[in-house]
């Protein structure tokens, strides 16, 4: 089994951390193909708790080579901040690779995602204010920093200067902030270039060589579907791809080397920062499930909105990645429910829709139609087969695959690696 993308087909934090890891034994690679340290990946194994944003989960895997791809900013303080946390407690890290043409969030970068929130009020996304937003802006309009150009000071030097052109202009005449120094933000980014070289590669070669030899190859992706800056709520998305497109730009593969693409998705619905949710609840059910669910952001440790199943979602997830399985996470969260509603359709303007909306007005205004599903009472956290599970969490899973137009492959019944029950191997 060549190259299997894992990606969440809702707002991020479904559990993509943990499915990957899971994997991570049996996979050669596994590679962060976008987004940086927004993301929060908390992986339990045995009674240790890992909580990663900018390394992929298969750093904790012996015999895995994680992967930074060009597709992914990255914050290198973050980057040696993480790789120290986790040499400290034993994980080898030396075997990361980092591409050689992956962005570097400058600090000049991060300030700016910070006051451009400010600045924009109630209008604001709900940022990380971890730089990323302004990082991919850069990489865009062509003024980006790249790892490889920390290896040559002149380059830098030319390259951080004609950022501060433009950028020193918007801090200090829209924003009212200092200046950035040329110097400083040299210094600060050549401080991490020694240490930065003996992991820095050419990932794409890398990669595609590994998959010519018939290696393993896993894309891991950070945020979600619904966060992609294409085909997420924009703007209130995250300023990368996160859907399966994303993974062959992101990592310099092409599309007709995936063979999978699995999209991981809990039992109900979370999203953290601004922008439409149609299924939120805003109410003591909300609050059960953000408790019993224990959902707060791993990043900023912010509560997440918590609110049922969205069918529509998941139907949308399959048709814009293509997904061939899905990964059903926190159903143990759910033990307990007299009933539970899943939404199957949208009421906008008297009319019921059953796609997502084309006119993000819609999305706003939708009102959730609801299926009422039966609840169960027992714990299920210990059930390894799907036969363990009591006949209505069964009912329940099947009830979803068959709305959601994509076969559940694995559920998810605790935050530990053995806490899951295969239904089809992820990659055979
Ligand atoms: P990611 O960003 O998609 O990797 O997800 P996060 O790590 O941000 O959030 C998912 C949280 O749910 C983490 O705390 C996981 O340990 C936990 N988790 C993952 N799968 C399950 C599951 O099946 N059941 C329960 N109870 N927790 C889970
Ligand atoms: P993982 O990988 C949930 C959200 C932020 C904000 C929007 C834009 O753990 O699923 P950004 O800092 O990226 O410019 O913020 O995206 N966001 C996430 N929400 N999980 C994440 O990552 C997220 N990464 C970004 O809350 O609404
Ligand atoms: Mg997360």
């Amino acid at each position: 089994m060549p190259a299997v993308v894992v990606l969440g087909a809702q707002w991020g934090d479904e559990g993509k951390g943990k499915a990957t890891d899971q994997l991570g034994t049996r996979v050669d690679y596994v590679v962060k193909f976008n987004g940086g340290n927004n993301a929060g990946h908390t992986v339990v194994v045995g009674n240790e708790k890992y909580a990663l944003h900018l390394l992929p989960s298969g750093i904790l895997s012996p015999g895995c080579t994680p992967v930074i791809a060009n597709g992914v900013v990255v914050d290198l303080e973050v980057l040696f901040s993480e790789i120290d946390g986790l040499e400290a407690r034993g994980v080898d890290t030396s075997r990361l690779l980092v591409s050689a043409s992956a962005h570097v969030i400058a600090p000049y970068n991060r300030t700016l995602d910070k006051v451009s929130e400010r600045f924009l009020g109630k209008r604001r996304i709900g940022t990380t204010g971890r730089g990323i937003g302004p990082t991919y802006a850069d990489k865009m309009s062509r003024v980006g920093i790249r790892v490889q150009d920390l290896f040559d000071e002149g380059i830098l030097r030319q390259k951080v200067e004609g950022a501060l052109a433009q950028k020193n202009q918007v801090l200090v005449k829209i924003y009212n902030r200092r200046a950035a120094e040329v110097d400083e933000v040299v210094e600060e980014l050549l401080s991490y270039a020694e240490r930065l070289r003996p992991f820095v590669a050419d990932t794409a070669l890398v990669l595609n060589e590994a998959l010519d030899a018939g290696r393993t190859v896993v894309l891991e992706a950070g945020q979600a579907t619904m966060l992609d800056v294409d085909h997420g709520t924009y703007p209130f998305v995250t300023s990368s791809s996160a859907t399966a497109g994303g993974a062959c730009t992101g990592a310099g593969i092409g599309p007709t080397r995936i063979d999978r693409v699995v999209g991981v998705i809990k039992a109900y619905t979370t999203r953290v920062g601004e922008g439409p949710f149609p299924t939120e609840l805003v109410d003591a059910d909300g609050d059960r499930l953000r408790d019993v669910g224990g959902e707060f952001g791993t990043t900023t440790g912010r509560p997440r909105r918590c609110g049922w199943y969205d069918a529509v979602i998941a139907r949308y997830a399959s048709r814009v990645n293509g997904l061939t399985d899905l990964v059903l996470t926190k159903l143990d969260v759910l033990s307990g429910w007299e009933t539970i509603p899943v939404c199957t359709g949208y009421e906008v303007d008297g009319r019921v829709l059953d796609e997502m909306p084309v006119d993000q007005s819609d999305l706003h205004h939708a009102t959730p139609v609801y299926t009422e599903l039966e609840g169960w009472q027992e714990d299920i956290s210990g059930a390894r087969q799907f036969s363990d599970l009591p006949g209505a969490a069964q009912r329940y899973v099947m009830a979803l695959e068959e709305m959601s137009g994509t076969r559940i492959s694995a559920i998810g019944v605790g935050p530990d690696r053995e806490a899951t029950i295969s239904r089809h191997d992820l990659l055979d």
